[in-house]
């Protein structure tokens, strides 16, 4: 490609390029100039900590050089259509399923999340022969019209009317619950006997899947309370009804195991992924299913496809990324970093505008609220798009860029998941940052300030 230089490519960027999720008016994107490890540089030579691994997918970090290095052989591999046999998609595939659950048997692959999930529904919908699919508020399931209907959040909106049959449930987000549980274990309780009922409400005969992110990442990494998946798990089993994880964010050592589903103790039938799988160097997704929900297309015809199903370059990039996740020890060294961001985050406490601080490996939000006693948020709910474009989230999370420390806010929380190959060191110097940034908005009363939350 010819060089053109910076200023051409940002004029040019604002004048054809649609940015998602934003008013286009007035966008003035940065340039990632160089980036290395947990690094990046920006076309004006000022260096950021990635803290949310551009959008939680460069597990491996920046220019990593092993998979730099597989670039240069792309070339040699000849390209083939999903009916063909390839050397990378079929050692992709036993990749995966050597380190998913022990009941996985098979991979369908996609291009990314939001398809994978897509495909997963018509998946359970095939082999259930039901229709409905339950998924809760407060998840993100990606933005195609499928999973924009799974998704629970503010961005489903646009969706809506909805398709029939997708039913939301709620998640359990204790600290915004109104009632104030004695334990996890209560919690459990409540949130599972509401949705036994719901079940029952709709039909369980008419349910295909409940879907759902283990750990919902982008509405504030909502880390569930003990047993509630597990128990999940056995209303499924006791409804015939199968039991879908969404992995495209948690999955692939985030958080500090392999997949999110590794810290309980119940197996889903079937899994998806994208993100972590090649870390974003090439785009890949996929549907992991089951022995049980693989048998059933033995003899019945699957009947979905994708022109790049098991894309031969990116398949041969997520071979090479499962291998630098296995030969750099990065699952454990995630938990052990994770142990590092969890004494940070916990002391964030003592600062007067944060509310909530959850985490699960290097898997962290950080909800901010006006007032602490009252737990009002800074952004009321669905205020997030369009609306708060100038307010105060951007204008925090705006600030910790202008200081080195990139991320990016959902609602009232940011999120903080650096690469996985982060270094102690790293981590106690990008929280100094957060720290710091925290501390003037704060004496500032930047947080009070209302003025433009309404534009
Ligand atoms: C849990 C989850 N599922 C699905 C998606 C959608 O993935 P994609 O943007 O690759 O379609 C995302 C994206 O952030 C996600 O976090």
């Amino acid at each position: 490609m010819k060089q053109i230089d910076d200023g051409q490519i940002k004029k040019d960027d604002q004048h054809y390029v649609l940015h998602a999720w934003a008013k286009q008016k007035n966008i003035h994107s940065k340039m990632i100039k160089k980036g290395e490890g947990v690094f990046f540089w920006d076309e004006s030579g000022k260096k950021y900590y990635d803290m949310c691994s551009q959008l939680v997918y460069l597990n491996v970090g920046h220019n990593h050089p092993k998979l730099m290095e597989e670039f240069r052989h792309i070339g040699e591999i000849p390209l083939a259509a999903p009916g063909f046999a390839t050397a990378s998609k079929a050692e992709l595939a036993r990749k995966i399923i050597e380190v998913a659950p022990k009941n996985m048997a098979k991979v369908f692959f996609a291009n990314g999340g939001a398809d994978s999930n897509d495909h997963a529904v018509k998946i359970a919908r095939m082999a259930t022969g039901r229709y409905k699919i339950f998924s809760r508020y407060r998840s993100y399931h990606g933005a195609t019209f499928g999973a924009g209907n799974l998704s629970g959040e503010s961005r489903r909106f646009v969706v809506e009317p909805g398709i029939p049959g997708f039913i939301k449930f709620d998640t359990p987000y204790l600290y915004r619950e109104s009632i104030d549980f004695e334990s996890e274990e209560a919690a459990t309780a409540f949130y599972l006997d509401r949705l036994n009922n719901q079940i029952l409400y709709e039909g369980p005969d008419s349910i295909a899947a409940i879907f759902m992110e283990p750990i919902p990442g982008s509405n504030g990494v909502l880390v569930p309370p003990k047993g509630y998946l597990e128990g999940v798990r056995k209303l499924c089993d006791k409804y015939g009804i199968l039991m879908i994880c969404d992995e495209v964010m948690s999955g692939f050592g985030r958080t500090g195991k392999m997949f999110a589903v590794d810290h309980f103790d119940f197996e889903p039938d079937i899994m998806t992924f994208a993100k972590g799988v090649t870390c974003g160097y090439s785009p890949l997704g996929g549907v992991i299913v089951s022995e049980k929900v693989a048998q059933y297309f033995d003899d019945h015809v699957l009947m979905t496809g994708l022109t790049y199903s098991g894309h031969t370059v990116s398949a041969q990039i997520g071979c090479a990324t499962l291998d630098i996740y296995k030969e750099e020890h990065l699952i454990d060294h995630a938990a052990a970093m994770g142990e590092v961001l969890a004494e940070r985050l916990e002391k964030l406490y003592r600062f007067a505008s944060v509310g909530d601080v959850r985490h699960i490996g290097l898997f962290a939000a950080v909800e901010l609220v006006k007032d602490k006693a009252t737990k009002e948020p800074l952004i009321a709910y669905g205020l997030d798009y369009g609306k708060d474009t100038v307010g105060l989230m951007s204008r925090f999370v705006g600030l910790l860029s202008e200081n080195g420390f990139y991320t990016y806010s959902h609602e009232s929380s940011v999120m903080i998941a650096p690469p996985l190959i982060i270094t102690e060191r790293q981590i106690n110097e990008a929280m100094d940052i957060f720290e710091n940034v925290l501390a003037q908005f704060e004496k500032n009363d930047l947080f009070a300030d209302q003025t433009v939350i309404s534009k």
